[in-house]
């Protein structure tokens, strides 16, 4: 049984789903050990409570260094006897080391078709914002292994979404997350945690039924 860490900053609706498969019994082999927000007044951490799962708050202001933010942060999933971490709307960027260290297992969900609408700066409606700037027709969402290089990791897994003409960010993010987010994060965790997840040069895939 592989021990989840999932890491927020907000609402948690990523969080939401992953509780709801869990519940549903659709992640085999893995199960939410644990619960860490960058923000202690996050909504996050009430659905984490609702659910009787361990909570804990960590921010990067709080420590000196950011060496020493991934020590504790480190220590924390560690303890826990982590075996993956999930960034479900984490806002904080990972420090490099913690990058390295936990490499091939800690994924993200992103709410675009990377490599378009990512990096450093675009995150949450922000991301969105920027979509409807640009004008494009089709968005969606990404879940992928992290790297050091902000959402640049190898692609898990990818789904479009339409944009529609009177979209507001608000309307476009909460359609990506229906019809991608939610569905694509618990399908990855549950996959990861059966092995079912086959790491590739230029990315990760499904692996076909053995
Ligand atoms: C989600 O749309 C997630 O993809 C995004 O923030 C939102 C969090 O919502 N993450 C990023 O932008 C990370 N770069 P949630 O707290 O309701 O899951």
């Amino acid at each position: 049984m592989i021990h989840i860490a999932v890491l927020v900053s907000g609402g948690g609706t990523n969080l939401q789903a992953l509780i709801d498969a869990q519940q549903a019994g659709k992640i085999e082999n893995g199960r939410i050990a644990l619960v860490v927000s960058s923000n202690p007044t996050a909504g996050a951490l009430e659905r984490a409570a609702r659910a009787n799962i361990p909570s804990a708050v960590l921010r990067r202001r709080d420590f000196g260094s950011t060496d020493a933010y991934a020590q504790a942060l480190d220590a924390l999933l560690r303890e826990n006897g982590i075996g993956l971490v999930v960034l479900a709307g984490f806002m904080t960027v990972l420090p490099d080391s913690l990058c390295r260290s936990w490499e091939n297992r800690i994924i993200n969900v992103h709410p675009s078709l990377i490599p378009s609408f990512c990096g450093e700066g675009y995150y949450g409606l922000r991301v969105h914002e920027a979509a409807l700037a640009k004008g494009v027709k089709v968005t969606g969402a990404t879940v992928h292994f992290v790297s050091e290089v902000v959402d640049g990791g190898a692609i898990i897994a990818q789904k479009a979404v339409d944009v529609a003409d009177d979209d507001t960010p608000e309307t476009l993010q909460r359609r990506v997350m229906e019809q991608a987010e939610w569905v694509l994060l618990p399908q990855a965790v549950s996959d990861f945690c059966a092995g079912r997840l086959q790491q590739r040069s230029n990315g990760a895939n499904r692996k076909e039924k053995e």
